[in-house]
């Protein structure tokens, strides 16, 4: 069995459809821990409910970058994952932390990257006018929301679209390609050699 880590820092919609995917699909792999750097966040309790390990590691109990992500690192270090999930997780992160976790870190961001970086995605597509707007699942790289894509879904922005009801399209869309593509990395099909994704040809 993988074990696979979630990171959160809020509701953890992402989280929990990975973990519904992981039982109802019978992954060869297990959530071992959901870990938030809020106490509040309540994607805890839910995971919390179902017997999963959850802990916190709270960023604002630390004085630096470095120390909080070192901290946060021994947490996870703790589980011994095979892959680590970010899923609303909200912090920037160290390059070391980062390097730390190279090819088997993924995150997922709400916009077509590379467009729209960074926060408010959906406010950015509104202004920039875009008919076209999304959500990618990424490896993660030292340079944010930059690292190789693994997939996308589109959606279109509808007029008279306002922040939440574009935000609401794309979540949906969330849903269905972040647990298709942690299952495809805890089967095998999903790789990171250098900057290239590796997909298998059968992954479905
Ligand atoms: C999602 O839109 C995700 O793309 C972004 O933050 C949001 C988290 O939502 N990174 P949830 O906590 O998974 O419900």
């Amino acid at each position: 069995m993988r074990k696979i880590v979630i990171l959160i820092s809020g509701r953890g919609s992402n989280m929990q459809a990975i973990v519904q995917a992981a039982r109802n699909e019978q992954w060869p792999a297990e959530i071992v821990a959901v870990i938030s750097n809020k106490a509040d966040a309540s994607g805890l309790d839910y995971a919390a409910g179902l017997g999963i390990a959850t802990a916190v590691v709270a960023n604002k109990d630390f004085s630096s970058r470095e120390a909080f992500d070192q901290a946060l690192q021994q947490q996870i270090d703790q589980f011994a994952p095979d892959l680590v999930v970010l899923a609303g997780f909200m912090r920037i992160l160290t390059t070391s932390f980062v390097a730390h976790y190279a090819g088997r870190m993924v995150n997922i961001h709400p916009s077509l990257l590379p467009s729209f970086t960074g926060l408010a995605t959906h406010r950015q597509a509104l202004t920039a006018g875009v008919k076209i707007h999304g959500t990618t699942v990424h490896f993660v790289t030292p340079e944010l929301d930059h690292g190789p894509i693994i997939a996308q879904a589109a959606v279109p922005v509808l007029p008279g679209d306002s922040e939440e009801s574009l935000a609401e399209r794309v979540l949906v869309e969330e849903h269905v390609i972040y647990p298709r593509a942690v299952r495809w990395f805890v089967e095998g099909k999903l790789t990171l050699d250098g900057d290239l994704v590796h997909i298998a040809k059968d992954a479905a």
